[in-house]
């Protein structure tokens, strides 16, 4: 790896971030790709009231080619760029900003993260999709299950929530206590953090909802089996692991940042390892 003047940089941001593993993941794809010496991906913690003065400083620094925002600040940072693009308007999110040449533009690729998964188990086309969750996630996947001419149904805890968004979409929104209806749906999508430490011993829906016909993926990746994808697969549905929105967000990240094509098995690798899988 020669790091020179002439390298370009990536930055990961968000508050919390120690746990990404976005460096690892585009700095081994740099690695396989023999660009290494191009690119180099770093992250950094910043307060959501300090991604104005971030912006800033990556306007005036033409090898701050790229800067990948994480939670608190995809909402945050859209106020501050120069050109959003339609897709990200429309999910209302930006998880990518691309410098061209101090012109800073704003992308989400997190929607790829749910289609690419799903698309290889499953066509997308008038299935019925629960939708668990009506947040900043949840608006992209809803957004790309809508794209790929699903039939979305929003499930959130605060029923107004699931209306409002369900009113943008063009969708159903309804409570999470209408869950039984789930049973006939053939894709189901957690977009809630339930699952998560320190929900791990939570599922957003009761599981005796799930049946084996159905695919359920949950974006939740720490623990990497959440409660409900283990109970899923005992019912013998098909399940996708949060990893997996993970990993395509990113391939389409790195292609955005370095207009290389993606080495997905070799970001899929260092993902595996890091979960011990
Ligand atoms: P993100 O950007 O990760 O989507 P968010 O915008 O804060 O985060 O949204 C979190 C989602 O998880 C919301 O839909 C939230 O439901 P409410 O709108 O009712 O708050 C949902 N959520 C969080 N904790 C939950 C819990 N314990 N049970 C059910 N839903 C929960």
């Amino acid at each position: 790896m020669k790091i020179s003047a002439k390298t370009k940089f990536c930055i990961v941001v968000g508050d919390p971030i120690d746990h990404s593993l976005s460096p690892a993941i585009h700095n081994a794809a740099y690695k396989s790709l023999g660009i290494d010496d191009q690119f180099v991906y770093l992250g950094t913690n910043v307060k959501v009231e300090n991604i104005e003065a971030v912006v800033k400083a990556m306007r005036n620094m033409k090898n701050f080619c790229g800067l990948a925002c994480t939670m608190p600040h995809k909402i945050e940072v859209i106020k501050h760029l120069d050109e959003i693009d339609e897709i990200a308007k429309k999910i209302g999110a930006v998880n990518t900003v691309v410098n061209n040449n101090g012109v800073l533009k704003g992308y989400n690729t997190d929607w790829l993260g749910i289609v690419t998964p799903l698309e290889q188990i499953i066509k997308l086309k008038n299935k019925k999709v629960a939708v668990l969750g009506a947040g900043g996630a949840a608006r992209a996947v809803v957004y790309g299950m809508i794209l790929k001419g699903a039939k979305p149904t929003i499930f959130n805890r605060t029923v107004e929530k699931a209306q409002e968004l369900g009113k943008e979409f063009a969708c159903n929104g309804v409570g999470l206590d209408d869950v039984e209806g789930i049973k006939d749906f053939d894709i189901i999508i957690n977009s809630t953090a339930v699952g998560m430490h320190p929900l791990e011993n939570k599922t957003p829906i009761p599981t005796r909802f799930i049946n084996e016909s159905q695919v359920v993926f949950d974006i939740v990746y720490i623990p990497y089996e959440t409660k409900l994808l283990r109970e899923a697969k005992k019912k013998g549905a098909k399940t996708i692991h949060g990893i997996e929105m993970l990993l395509y967000q990113g391939t389409a990240q790195f292609e955005l940042f370095t207009n290389h094509k993606a080495p997905v098995k070799v970001m899929r690798k260092i993902l595996n390892k890091n979960f011990k899988l």
